[in-house]
C-alpha cells in the first residue's frame, strides 16, 4: 500500500510489517483529540499567514464533518490505516483535495501524537476523579449509617481494639481522597502543550505555539522541543497514580472478601455483585471484589511496562514510544470499571452489625482498656499490662470473658479493681473514649465525615 510518507523509500512495506507497525487498533480512540488538535493547527497556520484563511476554513469545516461522521458511525475507521493521525489526514485529503496536504505544515506526528495523548488522558483523568469522588461519597454515606456499629479492629489480622465500622470505611475514603489529589496533580503537569515542537527540533515556520495551545485549553507549552516530543512522564505518573488507586481498591476488596465469608459474616454483598458456583449450590462468591484485586496486578504490569519501554530510550522520538498507549489505556479503563463497580457494591452492601458486635465481644479487645483502668488508678502501665494479660489468660482457660468475670476474681489480681471497671471495659465506652482527633469515637467519625464531604 502506498504510504503518505513514501518518498525516501520506493519499495512497498510487507503486509506483516504493516500490521506490526500499525497502531490504529488502539489509537483510534483518540480520533476526537486528533481532529480537535488539527483544527487548532489549521487556525494557527492561517493566523500566521502560513496558509490562506480560506484554506483553513475548508480544512476546519471538513475536519468537523469527519468528526461528526466518525462519531455517528457513518465513517468507519479503516483498520488498515497506520494510525489515527494518518487516517484523519488521508480522509481529509480524499475529501478536499490538495489543500488537505497543507495541514501537516509545521507539524510532525511526533508532536501530534504527544498532543493527542495528553488531551485524551486529561479527559480520562477528569472522569476518573469524578467517579472516585462518587465512590468516596458512597463510602462516607455508609460510614454515617454505621458510625455506631462496633466491630473488632485488627492488627496482624488478630482482634486488637474495638472500632466503629464507619471508622473503618472512612479510612478508605481518606485513601481515595489522596488518589484524587494525586491524579489532579498529575493532570497539572500533563496540561502542557507539545504541539509545535515538530519532529524534534522546532520549525523554520513562523508559528505561534502559545496561540495553538491556548485554543486547546492548555495551561502552558513545552519549552524544549526535544523534551516536548519525547516526554512520557505524564503516562508514567498517571500509571503510578492508578496503580496506587488500584492498590487501595484491592485492599478493600480483600476485606470485603473476608468479611463476606461464613467465618466472618460481617457483610453480605448484593446479588447484583456476586456470582454462584456452577457446582456448589450454597455458594455466593464475591467475584467482583476478587476481580478488582486481580486486575490490580495487571495495572502494576502496565506501569512496569511503561517504565521499561522508556528506560534507556535516546532522545527524541523512537517508535518504541508507540508502546506507551495500550498499557495506559488498559490501566485507565480497568480503574474506571473497578471504581464504578465499587460504587454499586458499596452502596448496596448489607452490614451484619450483630455479627460484628459478637466478634468484637469475643476477642478480649478491651484488654487495653482494662490495663488503662489500672493505670488511671495509679499503677504503672507495664505492671497494669502484665496483670491484664494474666486475667485474659485466666479467662481463656476457664471460658470466661472480661465483661462478666466477677469482681472478686478481679480483686485476686489487684485491689485497685472496683465495680466501675465494668463501665470502662464496656465496648461502647471503649470506642467512644477514643475521642482523640482521628480516633474511632462517634464524635470523631462525625468530624471525619465533615472533613471528607468538604473535599468533595
Ligand atoms: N503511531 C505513532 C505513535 O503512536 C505516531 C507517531 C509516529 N511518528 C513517526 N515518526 N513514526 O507513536
Amino acid at each position: 500500500m502506498a504510504k503518505m510518507w513514501a518518498g525516501r523509500t520506493a519499495g512497498d512495506t510487507s503486509k506483516l510489517a504493516d500490521e506490526f507497525n500499525s497502531s490504529i487498533g488502539f489509537d483510534s480512540r483518540m480520533f476526537k483529540e486528533d481532529i480537535t488538535g488539527s483544527i487548532a493547527h489549521a487556525q494557527m497556520l492561517a493566523k500566521q499567514g502560513i496558509i490562506e484563511r480560506k484554506e483553513a476554513d475548508t480544512l476546519c469545516d471538513e475536519l468537523l464533518k469527519i468528526l461528526e461522521d466518525i462519531s455517528s458511525g457513518k465513517l468507519p475507521i479503516d483498520m488498515d490505516a497506520e494510525d489515527i493521525h494518518m487516517f484523519v489526514e488521508e480522509e481529509l485529503t480524499k475529501r478536499v483535495g490538495d489543500v488537505g496536504k497543507k495541514l501537516h505544515t509545521a507539524r510532525s506526528r511526533n508532536d501530534q501524537v504527544a498532543l493527542d495523548l495528553r488531551m485524551y488522558l486529561m479527559n480520562r483523568v477528569d472522569e476518573l476523579c469524578a467517579d472516585t469522588k462518587h465512590l468516596i461519597a458512597a463510602l462516607t454515606d455508609k460510614a454515617e449509617v454505621y458510625k455506631e456499629a462496633i466491630m473488632p479492629g485488627y492488627t496482624h489480622l488478630q482482634r486488637a481494639q474495638p472500632v466503629m465500622f464507619g471508622h473503618h470505611l472512612l479510612a478508605y475514603a481518606m485513601m481515595l481522597l489522596r488518589d484524587v489529589d494525586r491524579m489532579t496533580d498529575c493532570k497539572r503537569r500533563m496540561n502542557i502543550s507539545p504541539i509545535g515542537c515538530c519532529a524534534l527540533a522546532g520549525t523554520t515556520y513562523d508559528t505561534d505555539r502559545y496561540f495553538e495551545a491556548e485554543q486547546l485549553g492548555f495551561e502552558g507549552i513545552a519549552m524544549n522541543s526535544l523534551d516536548g516530543v519525547s516526554d512520557r512522564d505524564f503516562v508514567i505518573e498517571l500509571l503510578s497514580d492508578i496503580a496506587i488507586l488500584m492498590m487501595h481498591l484491592s485492599r478493600l476488596s480483600e476485606e470485603i472478601i473476608l468479611w463476606s465469608s461464613w467465618e466472618f459474616g460481617f457483610v453480605e454483598l448484593s446479588d447484583a455483585y456476586t456470582t454462584g458456583s456452577s457446582i456448589m449450590p450454597q455458594k455466593k462468591n464475591s467475584d467482583m471484589a476478587e476481580l478488582v484485586r486481580g486486575k490490580t496486578g495487571r495495572v502494576y504490569g502496565d506501569l512496569m511496562g511503561a517504565l521499561t519501554v522508556l528506560k534507556g530510550l535516546p532522545l527524541a522520538y523512537n517508535k518504541d514510544m508507540q508502546e506507551d498507549k495500550e498499557g495506559v489505556f488498559d490501566a485507565v479503563d480497568t480503574a474506571s470499571m473497578s471504581v464504578k463497580i465499587f460504587i454499586g457494591m458499596i452502596s448496596t452492601i448489607k452490614v451484619r452489625t450483630e455479627n460484628m458486635k459478637k466478634a468484637a465481644q469475643r476477642g478480649f479487645i478491651n484488654a487495653t482498656d482494662l490495663a488503662d483502668y489500672l493505670t488511671k488508678k495509679g499503677m504503672p502501665f507495664r505492671s497494669a499490662y502484665k496483670i491484664s494479660g494474666s486475667i485474659v489468660a485466666y479467662c481463656i482457660e476457664n471460658g470466661e470473658v472480661l465483661e462478666t468475670l466477677p469482681l472478686e476474681k478481679y480483686k485476686e489480681y489487684s485491689d485497685l479493681f472496683e465495680q466501675d471497671l465494668y463501665e470502662d471495659i464496656d465496648l461502647l465506652t471503649c470506642v467512644n473514649k477514643r475521642n482523640s482527633v482521628g480516633g474511632t469515637s462517634v464524635q470523631s467519625i462525625e468530624q471525619q465525615i465533615r472533613f471528607v464531604r468538604e473535599k468533595l
